[in-house]
């Protein structure tokens, strides 16, 4: 196991750039299961899930590696539709590979998901949308079976608007007969980045962004070639660091308009920010509390900026409640904030925060990826020393992390255990 070893309480100054979305290229990956041609996803970050993620397309016969951030991927000798159980534990995306690879070979055998435990996680909207296009799923044993001789186009309502199951059904409407669409679809803006890539491959997927998402399906996708769009998670976590530790930073490759949400309650809290073309300046004076911080789907306030508001929250003036809508137990960071000085009191799915002048150093464990994200930016604005450990989680979805906190000031580093 590894950890960080942080001296809290500098301010934060200098330029970061931001990696593309994690979220993005997730999916994307699982879109080049549908073509024979060669991919490539250019800026893509060596994060862990991506690495697994690239893994099982090797385990499906897909030739991947990279030169230098470019990650390439040719399918045409891919033949196995089974994802192992060691593989798909490790990572939730795993789940989005189910559509494609059926769209591309007529079945798929697939472990159930991993991923971060933030709660229960179900997959039935991905496989009531697969079901409803033509797919037989039976499921026994810790796996899901699926096969199909044909997809054809349906008209698909998502009880909620589930992030991964709007794209699985994508996945495999782009092969199916006809027309699908989803309604009550997610509008991340992953979901549109998606569509783009697949316009790119020669689908035509229209509405995305909006509830309303329309797939018209094709007998073959080409190859593509394809820059992801900014990691708005990421970019977010840094403009939270430096609302807690202050001073001036700028975040190149963001852009602030998927981010309005978070920038909306930075402003509110005396955080002075000027976002133009790729580009978000913040200036970091007092702190007061946020008040109310409620998780929605997107454009709302994501689930995936909560924990590290959170530890925000507890070095703001005043209190603050936290009302997390997604996940239930995404909560593992407060007892660990607590162990640093934070006074929170949860209930149910709210968290209520009085504000304290400082955190104080602590050895503390990360639970989960934005979750131990949150415990270091506790640790680097609090003072004295604190340990972060398990990094796997933060690894997961952050490249380079302590590369660019230390290069903007934050005494960090990286120690095996
Ligand atoms: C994606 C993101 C994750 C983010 C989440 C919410 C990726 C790789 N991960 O996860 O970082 O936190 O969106 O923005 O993009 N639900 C069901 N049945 C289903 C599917 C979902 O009830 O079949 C519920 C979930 O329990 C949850 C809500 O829908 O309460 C949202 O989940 P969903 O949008 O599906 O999240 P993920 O796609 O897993």
């Amino acid at each position: 196991m590894e950890k960080y070893v942080i001296e809290g309480g500098v301010p934060l100054y200098g330029e970061v750039e931001i990696q593309s979305a994690k979220n993005a290229v997730l999916p994307l990956l699982a879109a080049a299961v549908l073509t024979e041609g060669r991919v490539v996803i250019h800026k893509c970050p060596r994060i862990t899930d991506v690495l697994n993620m690239a893994q099982i397309l090797a385990e499906l016969g897909f030739s991947t590696s990279f030169a230098g951030d470019d990650l390439i991927i040719d399918g045409a000798d891919a033949a196995n539709h089974e994802i192992p159980a060691a593989l798909a534990k490790e990572l939730r995306s795993s789940v989005f590979m189910l559509g494609s690879v059926i769209a591309r070979f007529g079945r798929a055998r697939i472990a159930y998901p991993g991923g971060c435990d933030i709660g229960l996680r179900p997959i039935d909207l991905h496989l009531r949308g697969l079901r409803r296009l033509g797919v037989n799923i039976s499921e026994e044993g810790g796996y899901i079976d699926c096969t199909c001789s044909r997809l054809t186009g349906a008209e698909i309502v998502l009880d909620c608007p589930s992030v991964g199951a709007t794209e699985n059904i994508m996945l495999a409407a782009v092969r199916a007969e006809g027309e699908t669409l989803i309604r009550n679809a997610a509008r991340e803006p992953e979901i549109v980045d998606l569509a783009h890539f697949l316009n790119r491959m020669g689908v035509k997927v229209y509405g995305a962004g909006t509830s309303n998402v329309r797939i018209e399906g094709v007998k073959t996708l080409r190859g593509v070639e394809y820059t992801p769009i900014s990691d708005r998670i990421e970019a977010g976590t840094f403009l939270i660091a430096s609302a807690m530790c202050g001073g001036e930073l700028v975040l190149k490759n963001a852009e602030a308009e998927n981010l309005t949400a978070l920038i909306h309650k930075l402003c509110e809290i005396s955080c002075k920010i000027h976002a133009d073309n790729g580009k978000i300046e913040i200036e970091s004076k007092g702190r007061v509390s946020p008040g109310l911080v409620e998780t929605s789907p997107y454009p709302g306030f994501p689930t995936d900026l909560q924990a590290q508001m959170m530890a925000l929250a507890c070095i703001c003036r005043g209190s603050t409640v936290v009302v997390e809508n997604l996940f239930e137990t995404r909560f593992k960071h407060v007892p660990e904030l607590i162990r640093m000085g934070a006074d929170i009191t949860v209930r149910g799915r709210s968290a209520f925060i009085r504000g304290v002048p400082s955190l104080k150093g602590a050895d503390v464990l990360a639970g989960d990826l934005r979750g131990g994200a949150a415990l270091t930016l506790a640790a680097i604005s609090a003072e004295g020393q604190s340990c972060v450990a398990d990094l796997s989680h933060i690894d997961r979805g952050y490249s380079d992390f302590e590369f660019k906190l230390r290069a903007l000031g934050a005494r960090i580093r990286r120690v095996r255990v």
